[in-house]
Order: C-alpha cells, then sequence, then structure tokens
C-alpha cells in the first residue's frame, strides 16, 4: 500500500538516535553538514591531520566506535593540482571511498559518498542520469568514478553515491567567493560562456543527504522507487547557467550588500582562459530519481544563491 502521506517528512528524525562518523570533517560540505544536522543524529569528526581517508589501519580502526551512519566529504578537490598529482589523486577520491566500504560492510553501517558531474564527459544536451554513461576529461574525474567504482564492487549494498555538481557554501574556497574577491580588486572580470552545469549550495545538498539517510530508515518510501533506496543519485541545485551567467547573478546578488569595483563582465569561450585539467561543456544532471524517491522539491540555483547570501553577510 502506497500513499503520500508514507513519504518521509523533511528531517524526520530516525526512530533512534544513529551516529554518524563524518569524515573530511574540516571541508566546505562538512561544515554544512554540521550547520543542517537534524535531530536524532550524533556527529563523531573525522578529518586530516588525525584521520587520513588512504590510511588502512586508521579506517579499519573506526570498528571500534562502531557509527551507524559513514558519510564520506572527504577528497582531493583540486581539479588541476590533480592532473600532477595523479597518484594521490587516485589514493584519496579513489581507494580511501573503497576502504569506507570496506568497513561499512564489517559494521553494517550505511555509507554516503559525495561524486561529481566530472564523472561525465559533457557530450550530452540534455540532463544526465544516474546510469548515463561515464566518460571523465580530467584526472579528478576519474578519480571520483573510481571511488565510485570501488563502493559499487565492494558489495557494499547499503551505500548512497550522491553526485553534485558547482558546489558553494560557507567554509570553503569556491567560485562565489572568488567572484566576489575578484568584484572588489578590478572593474573588468572574464568568465567562460561555454561550459554549463547548475550550483550547489552546501546547506542544499547536507538536506538532501539527511533526506536520503531518511529514506534508507523507511522500507518501499514511495512507488516510484525500487525496494531497496540505496544507489547512485544525482543532487544539485535546480535550472542550468554557463559560468559568466552565474557569475553575472553573483555580482548582481553580491552588490546589494557589499561595495564593489567591477563594471564589465565579460563573457569568453573555454580557450580564453587556458586551465590544465579540461572541464566538461555541458554537466547538468537530472534530479528526478532523487524527488521520486524522497518526494522532496529542489531548490532553484538562484534562489538558493540568496540564501546563501543572507546566511553568508
Ligand atoms: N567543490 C565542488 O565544486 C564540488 C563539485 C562536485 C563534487 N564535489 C565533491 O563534494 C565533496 C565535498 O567537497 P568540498 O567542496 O567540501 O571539498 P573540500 O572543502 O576540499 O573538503 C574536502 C576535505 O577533505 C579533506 N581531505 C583531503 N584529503 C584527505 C585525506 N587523505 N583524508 C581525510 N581527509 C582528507 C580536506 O582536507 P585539507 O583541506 O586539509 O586537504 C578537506 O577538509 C567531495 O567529494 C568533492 O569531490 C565538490
Amino acid at each position: 500500500m502506497t500513499s503520500n502521506s508514507q513519504l518521509p517528512t523533511p528531517h524526520s528524525p530516525p526512530s533512534v538516535s544513529r551516529t554518524i562518523a563524518l569524515i573530511g570533517a574540516n571541508g566546505m560540505l562538512a561544515s554544512a553538514v554540521k550547520r543542517v544536522l537534524p535531530p536524532g543524529y550524533q556527529l563523531m569528526a573525522y578529518g586530516l591531520p588525525d584521520f587520513d581517508i588512504t590510511n588502512r589501519s586508521q579506517v579499519l580502526a573506526l570498528q571500534d566506535s562502531a557509527p551507524d551512519i559513514i558519510l564520506n566529504c572527504a577528497a582531493y578537490t583540486n581539479v588541476d593540482g590533480c592532473e600532477t598529482q595523479h597518484e594521490l589523486a587516485m589514493q584519496v577520491n579513489g581507494e580511501g571511498p573503497g576502504l569506507l566500504a570496506q568497513l561499512a560492510s564489517e559494521i553494517d553501517a550505511v555509507l554516503v559518498h559525495v561524486s561529481t558531474d566530472f564523472v561525465f564527459s559533457g557530450d550530452k544536451k540534455e540532463p544526465y542520469h544516474e546510469e548515463d554513461p561515464t566518460g571523465p576529461l580530467s584526472v579528478y574525474g576519474q578519480s571520483k568514478l573510481l571511488g565510485e567504482q570501488r563502493i559499487i564492487e565492494s558489495g557494499l549494498k547499503k551505500y548512497f553515491i550522491v553526485r553534485t555538481s558547482w558546489l558553494y557554501g560557507l567554509g570553503g574556497n569556491n567560485f562565489v567567493e572568488t567572484m566576489i574577491r575578484l568584484a572588489k580588486e578590478r572593474t573588468e572580470l572574464k568568465v567562460v560562456d561555454d561550459q554549463w552545469g547548475t550550483p550547489t549550495w552546501t546547506d542544499d545538498l547536507a538536506e538532501a543527504i539527511f533526506q536520503l539517510l531518511t529514506l534508507g530508515d523507511t522500507p518501499h518510501p514511495s512507488p516510484l522507487t525500487p525496494p531497496s533506496p540505496y544507489g547512485v543519485y544525482h543532487f544539485s541545485n535546480e535550472g542550468e547557467c554557463s559560468w559568466y551567467q552565474f557569475a553575472v547573478e553573483i555580482i548582481d546578488q553580491a552588490r546589494k550588500s557589499e561595495s564593489l569595483k567591477v563594471e564589465n563582465i565579460l563573457p569568453i569561450p573555454t580557450e580564453g582562459y587556458p586551465l590544465p585539467a579540461q572541464r566538461p561543456k555541458y554537466s547538468v544532471m537530472s534530479k528526478e530519481k532523487y524527488k521520486a524517491a524522497t518526494g522532496r522539491q529542489v531548490p532553484e540555483w538562484r534562489e538558493s544563491l540568496g540564501k546563501y547570501f543572507q546566511e553568508r553577510f
């Protein structure tokens, strides 16, 4: 029997208190997880320098604290740095998640792992679905895909792999903060206008992760989801834009509360701003699976940017 009344409510607390091992606890997304933590969850934080996801004995020692949930926010996220730090990228973004999957299997925990739109080539002209073929263009994308594969091939059943894109939020270096800094220093900004994607506010992603975890507590939550809610999901904000359009919106919204020097923002092609790592031209992701599974809507990217500015100032 199914009805909408059976869908999990936002942040409905787990029936018993559950412990989360938050891995990569000092990063930008992890800081949002701490901010939006719903009642009924207890966090145990693990991050560098004390805890290294690539250190097998450190990872497997988490068995002693026996978390119910392992939430992996750790990653080597310097996309261009990955091009010269191939081995480090593969260890942190690839093998590390595999170790976490092994740990989760041994203690029967749920693993939540965050991945990226950069696993796709960007050849499509319409939003990517979870089952679309991957084809990373960069070492970063390859290393994140390896992390997904290590989890899936580990045999672990209870995992959520959540691919996201263009992440910004409090507590991290990100495109929004870079644009604001440059807009205070320069009169003119040149921004790439031929790469399309969707910005994602960390707080929305953190809330979505808790929605998925609630789903894990609720067997058969919706007629549209298979019996097991686990697997790969896409989550970004709703809508799409180019980096140039994102920059224009950032500056428009920032101007309401900050004094900025910038007068012109110019659209340029990718070739006008060469970087070591190749990026997908189009990496918008469909959120239909997430929406069907959780019964939740996804905030539009401009609206979430506005909320970030309210939180930021
Ligand atoms: N940022 C984006 O635009 C974006 C887009 C799509 C997907 N994602 C994914 O979203 C997730 C969260 O990203 P984020 O933006 O929050 O990244 P972040 O701010 O760079 O946080 C990552 C954290 O992982 C830590 N870390 C690095 N190597 C580690 C290791 N060996 N062991 C333990 N911790 C380690 C980092 O520590 P240090 O800072 O000390 O190195 C940092 O605290 C990542 O999986 C990322 O791939 C991000």
